[in-house]
């Protein structure tokens, strides 16, 4: 019989990292009126990685305004000790580095015993390979395409091949889970992340640091899925929003 085709559904998912603080509703507003359908919130401890951006308090109002599910990219060191908080203030998503982590698995348990999605991150330097014994219990992985910190980064092209790779494993394994990229996602480089097989694409710069960032969603996001050879997703289905993410892996998510 013939091998299940995985068939992606392509979604943009901007990191408000980039956009201008003092209207993040607004800016959280436009984005979603060019059509991403998660909204990517980096946290940064100054310790895990040399900067330090938002905690809870910022999430919770942004929950309040937000019409898609956001997603906590967690980039600092203790995670679990933070986990409850930021689902408490809404995150939706919750995804933890590989690297901060000495109890994986149960920071990934942890994640969802609080309601939200479980992801892990591996930076460039980290081998997919490090994920095997966890990748049944995620609802997505998230490969780093700049060394974490700071947006407008170069794109590290070696991330291609992880993404590629993460892919086969997912097709062999028969799972569920979902691939994301970050860092370096613009016009240039998404086609080529796409066609490896990435699924949620995080971009920052690209989308708010210059003109208008409802249109520059728009294009990014018709880039990406030309590459992928679907048609333009209708926003107002069902599946839009992040609830294809229901993965039918062996935790039960939310
Ligand atoms: C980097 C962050 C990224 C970053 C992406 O540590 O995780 O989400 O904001 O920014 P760009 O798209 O500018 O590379
Ligand atoms: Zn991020």
């Amino acid at each position: 019989m013939a091998a299940e085709l995985h068939i992606p559904m392509i979604e943009l998912a901007p990191s408000i990292l980039s956009a201008d603080f003092t209207r993040l509703g607004a800016e959280a507003e436009a984005v979603v009126e060019g059509g991403a359908t998660v909204l990517h919130v980096d946290v940064m401890d100054g310790h895990f990685v040399p900067n330090i951006t938002i905690g809870p308090p910022v999430v919770a109002s942004l929950h309040k305004v937000s019409k898609v599910p956001l997603d906590c990219h967690l980039m600092i060191e203790r995670p679990d000790e933070f986990i409850p908080a930021f689902a408490e203030a809404g995150a939706a998503w919750i995804s933890v580095h590989q690297e901060a982590c000495v109890h994986l698995d149960r920071t990934l348990h942890l994640i969802a015993a609080h309601g939200c999605k479980p992801g892990v991150v591996i930076n460039p330097a980290t081998p997919v390979h490090a994920l095997d014994e966890v990748l049944s219990l995620v609802h997505h992985v998230l490969v780093m395409s700049v060394n974490p910190g700071f947006g407008g980064q170069t794109f590290i092209h070696s991330s291609l091949k992880k993404i590629e790779l993460l892919s086969n494993i997912r097709e062999s394994r028969r799972l569920g889970f979902r691939i994301e990229v970050d860092g370096g996602i613009h016009r240039d480089t998404v086609a080529d992340v796409v066609r490896a097989g990435a699924e949620i694409l995080v971009s920052g710069s690209a989308i708010f640091e210059q003109g208008n960032p409802s249109e520059n969603a728009r294009q990014l996001l018709k880039s990406a899925l030309d590459a992928a050879k679907q048609p333009v997703q209708d926003l107002s289905s069902p599946m839009a929003g992040g609830a294809a993410g229901d993965c039918g892996n062996s935790l039960s998510l939310p």
